[in-house]
């Protein structure tokens, strides 16, 4: 049986190397590797794709986490409410800003932060909210920006896992006062190479975020912020911006390989034999990762990996048991956290899979839970 790899960029890059290459040509002739004018053609594209006034183009996710909270002047003293079962970019941003993350259980299966649990986690240190668009999928963002609005904080979402996806007719990344994206290789939106951005409708903040990124310069020299060298590369915006093109198609197909698994393994589901979120009719998952929970993960994985299909598991252990992080508090419990990282399994889902080999891994999968 052919191997079915987690993911594939090979194959999503091949229709697109003729174009790239010539776009990478284009940066080694005009020469300006840093901030050339790819950033700038970059950014208004994606200001207009995800609907917001301004994107900042930089380096990667993390910066862009990094940054967000640097123009929201978050420092000692300062709370970060993060969910506890997410990647570790929101919470070490919060820590090198010497401001201490507070960590809230999320709701499994989605993953996605537990809103009910926001408001015991507020104290008068909470200076912002980083919710996280986890596998794709927004959190309940109307009902995060109303609490966060009573109480005067700020917003920050973390959609580096949903570019191109939306919550109630609004792009993902436009869903809080700052958006954060990365344009990791794997990402929805992956480049060649590292890469993120910001996005915001509120210009003092915008012109921050570009102070920022080029180490809180207002001009050359003129340095009026601390700020950080978190560019990105001309030759990353060249491959972005023909990455582009194909973006709607992508996100399409990887919709259709979501909903054949979701369909494939109802009845399994139905059955209590394992658990995935239920499509939500206000959110359109940009499905960045299929994850399921199984409550015997790790065989389901030997099983699918003996049948020659890679899986991965998104993440293996939740933020509060990580050495680094241990101590940040918590606040609550954190058991749907726990939970996550005990049972989740996340499937091969990329724009090439072909029919077959969804069903082929659905059947893998309801094989071993059978
Ligand atoms: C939820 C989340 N936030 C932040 C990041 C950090 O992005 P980058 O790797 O581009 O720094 C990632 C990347 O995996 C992520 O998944």
């Amino acid at each position: 049986m052919e191997p079915i790899p987690f993911v594939d960029l090979t194959t999503e890059w091949a229709a697109l190397k003729h174009e790239t290459l010539a776009r990478v040509e284009a940066v080694f002739d005009h020469g300006r590797f840093i901030m050339g004018p790819e950033i700038a053609e970059l950014e208004g594209r994606l200001a207009e794709m995800v609907g917001v006034r301004h994107a900042i183009a930089c380096a990667s996710g993390t910066t862009a986490l990094l940054m967000a909270m640097m123009a929201l002047e978050i420092g000692p003293g300062d709370e970060v409410i993060v969910p506890a079962y997410t990647f570790a970019a929101p919470v070490e941003c919060a820590l090198l800003l010497g401001a201490s993350p507070v960590l809230v259980d999320v709701e499994p299966p989605s993953g996605l932060v537990d809103v009910d649990r926001l408001e015991k986690a507020l104290t008068p240190r909470t200076r912002a909210i980083v919710a996280v668009s986890l596998y794709g999928a927004p959190p309940d963002f109307s009902a995060i920006n109303a609490l966060a609005d009573a109480h005067g904080i700020a917003v920050i979402e973390d959609a580096a896992q949903s570019f191109g996806g939306s919550r109630e007719g609004r792009q993902s990344g436009s869903l809080a006062r700052l958006g954060c994206t990365s344009f990791f290789p794997t990402k929805v939106l992956g480049g060649a190479g590292d890469g993120g951005a910001v996005f915001t409708d509120d210009d003092a903040l915008a012109c921050c975020l570009t102070e920022i990124r080029d180490h809180g310069q207002s001009g050359k020299y003129r340095h009026v912020r601390t700020g950080v060298n978190g560019r990105m590369s001309s030759i990353t915006a060249a491959t972005l911006l023909v990455r582009l093109k194909t973006l709607e198609a992508a996100i399409g197909n990887r919709r259709a390989v979501a909903d054949t698994y979701d369909a494939l393994l109802s009845d399994a589901r139905n059955a209590g034999r394992l658990d995935f979120s239920a499509p939500d009719p206000c959110v359109a998952s940009a499905r960045s990762q299929y994850a399921l929970l199984a409550e015997n993960r790790d065989r389901v994985a030997t099983d699918l990996r003996k049948a020659g299909i890679q899986t991965a598991v998104h993440y293996p252990e939740p933020l509060h048991l990580q050495p680094a992080f241990s101590h940040a508090r918590r606040s609550g419990p954190l058991s749907g956290a726990s939970r996550m990282a005990e049972k989740v399994l996340c499937l091969p889902i990329y724009p090439g899979l072909t029919a077959s080999q969804v069903t082929r891994v659905a059947e893998a999968v309801l094989r071993s839970v059978k």
